[in-house]
């Protein structure tokens, strides 16, 4: 991996998760495709900003320490050609962060799409690892997490939201309806 190599957050949006490790301490490009975004992540942290779509990014190969990008994957029917992207330009053994939906309404719900955030695609756990086997990408972690929509949570009141947190880990983890994914680059 190149010494002091950057982290890379892929449809960054308003550069939240950027925010966050850069508070922690790493050193982090944030890219997106709109610029109204990369506007509301200029106003709220200081990471350099790259106006790119994820699926062509204007990086050399094997250049970031780590890659992630969230709530971006499950709008995308067909995983290979952006996790393609992501592998290549990830560093030899680095990891690669991103999240799908097993089930949620909103992958039925062609109506009401554009104003809830666009098209929802689920992907069955056992098809994202065959296709991340297929591209050279180790599974590290797979977590399951939510027994609804994330916006669900947001908008319960806290006690609410952490007796759902609790009920999380009653039920079989099949029933959870989002999974987060850490990949690791193999080599070559
Ligand atoms: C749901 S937001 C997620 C933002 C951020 N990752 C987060 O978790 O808060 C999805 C983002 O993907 C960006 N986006 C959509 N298509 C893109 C593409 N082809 N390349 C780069 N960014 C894209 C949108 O502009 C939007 O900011």
């Amino acid at each position: 991996m190149p010494c002091g190599a950057p982290l890379l957050d892929v449809a960054a949006g308003t550069g939240r998760l950027a925010r966050y490790l850069q508070q922690h301490h790493y050193r982090v490009v944030a890219v997106d495709y709109s610029w109204p975004m990369l506007a509301c992540a200029r106003a709220a942290q200081s990471a350099p900003l790259v106006q790119a779509d994820a699926f062509a990014l204007p990086f050399a190969s094997g250049v970031f320490a780590g890659v992630a990008a969230l709530r971006f994957a499950f709008h995308w029917r067909d995983l290979a050609p952006l996790l393609t992207e992501l592998r290549r330009v990830a560093a030899p053994g680095a990891p690669l962060v991103l999240d799908t939906y097993v089930w949620t309404p909103r992958a039925r719900i062609a109506l009401g799409a554009r104003r809830w955030g666009g098209k929802i695609f689920t992907h069955h756990p056992m098809a994202v690892r065959a296709q991340a086997a297929r591209l050279g990408l180790a599974v590290e972690a797979a977590v399951p997490c939510f027994l609804c929509s994330p916006y669900v949570y947001r908008r319960l009141p806290l006690r609410a939201t952490q007796l759902l947190e609790r009920l999380e880990t009653a039920v079989p983890p099949t029933w959870l309806a989002r999974v987060f994914w850490r990949f690791r680059r193999c080599e070559g």
